[in-house]
């Protein structure tokens, strides 16, 4: 039996994405974005309201950097996306993150972070159905302690945040449950043999 949920944005995990940026006087902010994805190589789009703070800031400097929270820290992603920098200008300054100014781009590197996407904004895209800001990534560091010994980030020494729409949980990844273009020969390999 299955049962009809009416309409939902029934995506799991989404991200907890954390999006840095600077206003014209150079303060820094940070908010929390679940609606967020790569959308080529180099390039992820941000589906941001018009009215963030985040939002004037991208557009002003056209630039901002994507990081991902971890469990260390989700008191402060969480805070990053329930208060406003138009509405608490100390925003940044109460999360108790720091931040340093990117080499790459003019927007924030959040020094807790474990990894962390630098993006000049390429495109703003306005249609009726979708509000996004598309960034190009011209550069990703990373903390050395989320890095195996052939320097590859390595997701498992890190507990990414994931956000759970249906009940607004973060959660964080659980064990490696398969390999990507690899678990799936097992059945190329059945249909071989019948
Ligand atoms: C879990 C979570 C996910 C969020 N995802 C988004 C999102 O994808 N897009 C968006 O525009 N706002 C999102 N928000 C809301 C913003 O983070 C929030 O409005 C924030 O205060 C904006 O800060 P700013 O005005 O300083 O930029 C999210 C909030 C939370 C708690």
């Amino acid at each position: 039996m299955r049962k009809d949920l009416g309409v939902l944005t029934a995506v799991f995990p989404m991200p907890v994405l954390m999006v840095a940026s600077y206003d014209e006087a150079g303060t820094p902010d940070v908010m929390n974005a679940a609606w967020g994805m790569i959308c080529d190589y180099d390039k992820i789009a941000l589906f941001l309201a018009e009215d963030h703070q985040t939002t004037r800031n991208i557009l002003n400097r056209k630039a901002f950097t994507v990081a991902l929270a971890d469990k260390a820290h989700v008191e402060e992603a969480d805070f990053a996306g329930i208060v406003s920098a138009a509405a608490m200008p100390d925003k940044f300054a109460r999360s108790g993150l720091k931040e340093t100014k990117s080499t790459f781009v003019d927007a924030p590197v959040i020094e807790e972070f474990p990894v962390c996407m630098e993006c000049e904004l390429a495109e703003v895209i306005d249609t009726p159905n979708m509000y996004a800001v598309v960034g190009k990534i011209v550069n990703v560091n990373a903390r050395e302690d989320a890095l195996d010994e052939n320097g590859k980030i390595d997701i498992t020494k890190m507990q990414v945040l994931t956000f759970d729409p249906f009940k607004a949980g973060y959660y964080v990844t659980g064990p490696q449950a398969g390999e990507a273009w690899r678990s799936g020969k097992v059945l190329m390999e059945k249909e071989d043999k019948e």
